[in-house]
C-alpha cells in the first residue's frame, strides 16, 4: 500500500495532482511542436484529458470538499473550468488550419496552469485535512474516468455556445482591418 498523498497513492488528491502532470506534459509538448499534425494530436489528446478531469472534479470532487473549503476559492474554480470549457468546446470546433488555433490553445494552457497552481497550492492542501476518506473518493474518481473513457463524455453548457466557426476573434479582427482599409482609401 501505497501512502496516501504520495505520488504513486490511488487517493483522490494524488490522482488529480498526476492528472495536472499529464497536462503539463502536454502543453509543454504543444510548445515544442513544430508540425501542424503533431500539434493537432496533442490538442487533442489535451482536450480529453481536461474535459475527463473537469468532468471528474465537478461531479466527484468539488462537491466533496465544497462545503468545507473557503467559498471564493471554490467558485474561482468554478470559473475556471467555464473559460476552460469555452476554449475547449471552440477549439473542438476548429480544423486546426485557422489562424487563431494555436493562440486559443495557448490561452487554454495559460488558465489551465494557473488553475491547476491555485488548486496545488491553496484548494487541495486544505482539503487534505478534512476528515474524508481519500482512497473512496479516489476509487469512485477511477471508475468513472474509465466510464467516461469507454462512454464518452456528457455534453457541457459551453459546447452549444461555441461557435461552430470558432476562429471568430481572428474574422473579426479582419473585418475591423477591411472597414479601416475602406475608410483610408
Ligand atoms: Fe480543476
Amino acid at each position: 500500500m501505497f501512502e496516501r498523498f504520495s505520488k504513486d497513492s490511488n487517493d483522490a488528491v494524488s490522482l488529480l495532482k498526476r492528472d495536472h502532470d499529464t497536462v503539463k506534459e502536454l502543453f509543454d509538448d504543444f510548445e515544442k511542436a513544430e508540425q501542424r499534425a503533431a500539434k493537432k494530436k496533442i490538442v487533442a489528446k489535451a482536450l480529453t484529458e481536461l474535459k475527463v478531469h473537469a468532468a471528474l472534479e465537478e461531479e466527484i470532487f468539488y462537491p466533496a470538499v465544497r462545503a468545507e473549503l473557503d467559498h471564493d476559492v471554490m467558485n474561482e474554480a468554478d470559473e475556471e473550468h467555464h473559460v476552460a470549457k469555452v476554449l475547449i468546446a471552440e477549439l473542438e470546433k476548429m480544423t486546426g488550419k485557422e489562424d487563431h488555433y494555436d493562440a486559443k490553445f495557448t490561452v487554454l494552457a495559460e488558465n489551465v496552469r494557473h488553475h491547476i497552481k491555485e488548486e496545488e497550492s491553496e484548494m487541495l492542501p486544505k482539503a487534505k485535512r478534512l476528515p474524508i476518506d481519500f482512497d473512496a473518493l479516489g476509487a469512485r474518481m477511477m471508475e468513472r474516468k474509465e466510464e467516461l473513457l469507454a462512454n464518452g463524455i456528457p455534453a457541457v453548457a459551453e459546447d452549444r455556445v461555441a461557435d461552430p466557426k470558432a476562429d471568430s476573434p481572428a474574422r473579426a479582427a479582419a473585418k475591423k482591418k477591411r472597414v479601416v482599409k475602406r475608410k483610408t482609401a
